[in-house]
């Protein structure tokens, strides 16, 4: 262990913060008394088909695909984002995003031939989301409590009424949530998750023919069941107890990666979002009335100006040339945001509030139409540092590459001590090729925020073969780490060609998981010893 950070120590880290401090006072009391952690030391690349660890962090199994969760249900598919809602005697609930299938393993094809209804419904069942009770034992080790009443899937059928006034592509309601990649939680309980490429389940509209371009759906879902794209590519609201959902119109129609939510004094919320494909915008909703996701204002980021653009039909003209109405609008937010001036950036996918300073990151994985093969993780200061400021300061917080040791950032979390944790997202396709060969297997990376590592980026694991780590989650104690493993695997041909046989080992098929990370290493790192 290392010094002590002392009162004075503590007030400077703090003045590297802006007025609008969102450090909480639970964290407050820790920053007193932390110590600093000895060196950290991190892994290399590896290319092995398993999780490896830096020494002093442990892996477990929590959850995985096909597991039954209760008498009728079952864990879904590519688990993505994890919610953690702490409840009382060492139990909490556990929100688990499903993206997508990989027809292989779910339905036993490759390509799209031969397909029934009865595998296309298959398909359905597991993607959504998943919501199971969890407990932790003696040992301090979190396990699923099977068959708990709490335990829930919401799916690919699921009857989601919108929550607008109007109908969308004619209806109050859709059939299913979809490409569920990563989310949020509401102040009050619920969970948001964000349904990111819905196109390649049943394809998008062509705005000028009206047709249905197939162009992107890689699953053809279109092909047995006639939903319309419009009712894909929203915010989804989970009620945890209920198992209620509802598609929040108000946040606008994108490949929605994530919706990170702040709380303002008054009981409004901000929701920042990102629309992960390459040269696409950064949003934000402010709330106008407390605790709603319906009533309020959607704006896009102008970097250039650093300013948040308002997207509100009623009182743009740009707007009312282009579109017959807000509906309209939310629709089609991607095509509204470039007319008002919005900047296209490099793949905005996670975005978490950095519980210190309050400053916005953005991960901002890459770019291959401008060259920017690595990516970046963006700051935005908000003017005084209020969530609802309708001007920023955009600053480049970490740019990937050979020299900082990661490519392609995707999901982050904070840890106790506001050091960052983040995951790579280098595609299946591009692993271990030119010019991605160095970094090998995707993985989770530290950037330590005190001590002599400050602003370093350790490699903490490595995913196994063809994986990509998802959805980092701290406990409510901190002391374990929840991380999706998300799709290992799946650049194997066929059954008989398998890259990966994580996480059963032998000649099995990869299964996507849930594992926790714990240890005295994460715990030195906290400084929770
Ligand atoms: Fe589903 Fe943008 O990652
Ligand atoms: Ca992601
Ligand atoms: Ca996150
Ligand atoms: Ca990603």
């Amino acid at each position: 262990m290392g010094s002590q950070i002392n009162r004075r120590t503590f007030l400077d880290f703090l003045g590297k913060g802006t007025a609008g401090l969102v450090i909480s006072s639970r964290m407050a009391e820790r920053l007193l008394i932390v110590p600093v952690a000895e060196e950290i030391v991190g892994i290399a690349p590896s290319g092995k088909d398993t999780v490896v660890l830096a020494k002093g962090l442990k892996s477990k199994l929590l959850v995985s695909w096909g597991e039954a969760i209760s008498s009728k249900d079952t864990f879904g598919f590519n688990n993505d984002y994890i919610a953690f809602l702490p409840g009382s005697n060492d139990e909490a609930l556990l929100w688990v995003n499903h993206e997508y299938v990989d027809p292989l393993f779910v339905s036993n094809y490759r390509g799209l031939k031969e397909r029934t209804l009865e595998m296309i419904i298959t398909e359905q069942y597991n993607v959504g989301g998943t919501l199971i009770k969890i407990r932790k034992n003696k040992k301090g080790h979190w396990n699923m409590v099977a068959d708990d009443p709490m335990n829930k899937r919401i799916t690919g059928t699921t009857k989601i009424p919108f929550n607008w006034d109007e109908p969308i592509a004619g209806s109050d309601h859709a059939i299913g949530t979809l490409a569920n990649c990563s989310g949020g939680v509401t102040p009050w309980g619920s969970i948001l998750t964000c349904e990111e490429n819905y196109d390649m389940f049943y394809g998008e509209r062509n705005l000028k023919t009206g047709e249905v371009n197939t162009n992107e759906s890689s699953l053809g879902w279109q092909e047995f069941l006639n939903y319309p794209p419009e009712h894909y590519g929203w915010v989804v609201e989970v009620e945890p107890n209920s198992g209620k959902a509802q598609k929040h119109v108000a946040l606008g129609r994108f490949a929605h990666e994530c919706a990170t939510v702040a709380e303002l004094e008054d009981g409004r919320v901000v929701v920042y979002m990102g629309d992960d494909k390459a040269n696409q915008c950064l949003y934000k909703f402010v709330g106008s009335v407390p605790a709603s996701l319906s009533e309020g204002t959607l704006y896009v980021a102008n970097l250039g100006t650093g300013n948040w653009i308002p997207i509100d039909w009623e009182t743009s003209e740009v707007l009312q040339k282009k579109f017959s109405n807000q509906t309209e609008v939310l629709i089609r937010l991607r095509q509204a945001a470039r007319y008002l001036g919005g900047t296209p950036l490099d793949r905005p996918e996670d975005i978490e509030i950095d519980p210190v300073s309050g400053h916005i990151l953005v991960a901002l994985t890459n770019n291959t139409s401008v060259k920017n093969y690595f990516g970046s993780i963006l700051q935005i200061n908000e003017e005084d540092g209020k969530h609802d400021a309708l001007t920023f300061r955009p600053d480049a917080f970490l740019t990937g590459g050979e020299e900082t040791g990661f490519a392609c950032p995707d999901n982050m979390a904070f840890d106790a001590i506001g050091n960052l944790w983040f995951t790579s997202d280098v595609s299946t396709t591009s692993m271990h090729r030119d010019p991605y060969k160095a970094f090998k297997n995707n993985a989770l990376f530290l950037v330590m925020r005190e001590g002599s590592q400050a602003g370093q980026v350790l490699q903490m694991a490595s995913a196994p073969v063809g994986a990509e780590f998802t959805g980092p989650q701290f406990s409510d104690d901190w002391k374990t780490l929840f991380l999706s493993v998300q799709h290992p695997g799946e650049d194997s041909l066929q059954l008989s060609e398998l890259t990966s046989h994580w996480p059963d080992g032998g000649v099995s098929i990869p299964r996507p998981g849930v594992i926790t990370i714990s240890g005295p290493l994460l715990d030195e790192i906290q400084g929770l010893v």
